[in-house]
């Protein structure tokens, strides 16, 4: 299994916890450091409480050593941190190059499945994306995990990018803390928690992430363009869908777009993949190019057609719930989603887009480019 993820976003410091919780419940654990000394791990280990018993530091690089000592000491986990830093004798390239990170993975995986020990790699991401080693890993790994988190934010998302046994839709959320990466017990109060009750150009959709629920807030801003051709930025949810959405604005709801700059933000550093986001989206671009106000206290979800039409959503009712949960009044619905038992939570339901956009915003003044 491979973890990959930017330095010092908090691989190490979740694989310690990891390690300590193995070395409790399944036997001892093998952690392989190139990287850090074994005082640094010690000083980690102290204010992360982690106790030590039954984890076995090697401060190693060279991996001979490293599966020779992995051979005699069968342990129930081995984490090997990082292998970047690991490097292979008889390769006489530097460690960290795609040669020795590829070969090292490789020897690593054969040794896992021939002695049944699962071992986590750890491989950073550079600043620009391209994995100097982690990409070339994805296909050798059975499971590719990224650890990620917005510079400023103490927010850490572990995404599951490939597994090949089991789901890749789970996510982790934890908050960095000097305790250790923390998980997030509530993640939807969290995400919202720095959100305006009533303000223009954004709305909460509540989005499914594998199988949590979760409120996010998607914000758009249109600003008219200075210069040149429109532009579309999408941080967060999908750029065709952002396009699809636009165009359907334009055509079928009467939205003069083509002359506006179009940014679209998912906050808390999440992406939004399904279609059921498609609704918060478009309402969120209505009410910032109108200037008005979504209704406060309201979540829209539905995936949005060619024609401007609504379409259902699959889990409906556990969507509605969540945002029950967490004090929303009001869910703006497709039609076609049939009957389902509301708890206590307003359902308005619309047909088309365009039905929704007048039923989802307070007031709306007309700009003059629409009039
Ligand atoms: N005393 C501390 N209090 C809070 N956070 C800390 C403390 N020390 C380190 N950190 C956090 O831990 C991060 C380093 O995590 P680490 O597990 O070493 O990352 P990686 O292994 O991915 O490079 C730092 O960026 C910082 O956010
Ligand atoms: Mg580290």
């Amino acid at each position: 299994m491979l973890i990959a993820g930017e330095p010092g976003i908090g691989k190490s410091t979740l694989l310690l916890r990891v390690a300590d919780l193995v070395a409790r419940q399944s036997g001892r654990v093998v952690y392989v450091s190139g990287e850090e000394t074994a005082r640094q791990i010690k000083l980690r280990a102290e204010r992360l409480g982690v106790s030590g018993d039954g984890i076995f530091l090697i401060p190693e690089t060279a991996l001979d050593v490293i599966i020779g000592q992995l051979e005699e000491l069968r342990p129930a986990l081995a984490v090997i941190d990082s292998i970047q830093t690991v490097y292979q004798s008889e390769l006489d390239t530097a460690p960290g190059s795609i040669a020795q990170v590829r070969e090292c993975t490789v020897r690593l995986m054969r040794w896992a499945k021939q002695s049944g020990v699962p071992v986590i790699i750890t491989g950073h991401v550079t600043k620009d994306g391209s994995i100097a080693g982690p990409r070339v890993l994805e296909h050798i790994v059975d499971a590719v995990l990224y650890l990620e988190g917005e510079p400023f934010s103490a927010y850490r998302l572990l995404r599951c990018n490939k597994n090949r046994f089991g789901s890749t839709n789970e996510v982790g959320i934890f908050e960095m803390k000097s305790a250790g990466l923390i998980e997030v017990a509530d993640p939807s109060q969290v995400l919202l928690a720095r959100r305006e009750a009533a303000a223009v150009g954004s709305v909460v959709v509540p989005a499914l992430e594998g199988s949590r629920t979760l409120l996010v807030e998607i914000q758009a801003l249109t600003n008219p363009t200075s210069f040149g051709l429109p532009r579309r930025t999408a941080n967060g949810v999908d750029f065709g869908r952002l396009l699809m959405i636009t165009a359907v604005l334009s055509r079928r709801c009467g939205l003069k777009l083509g002359n506006q700059d179009i940014i679209v933000n998912v906050t808390g550093g999440l992406r939004i993949g399904e279609p059921a986001a498609d609704l918060g989206i478009a309402l969120a671009i209505a009410s910032s190019y109108r200037d008005a106000e979504v209704i406060p206290g309201l979540v829209a979800v539905g995936e949005v057609g060619l024609s401007g039409e609504l379409r259902a959503v699959s889990q409906l009712e556990r969507r509605v719930g969540e945002a029950a949960r967490l004090g929303f009044e009001c869910c703006l619905v497709p039609e076609v989603g049939g009957t389902i038992k509301s708890r206590g939570i307003k359902l308005v339901t619309a047909a088309s887009l365009k039905a929704a956009i007048t039923q989802g915003l307070r007031r709306q003044r007309a700009t003059a480019q629409e009039a």
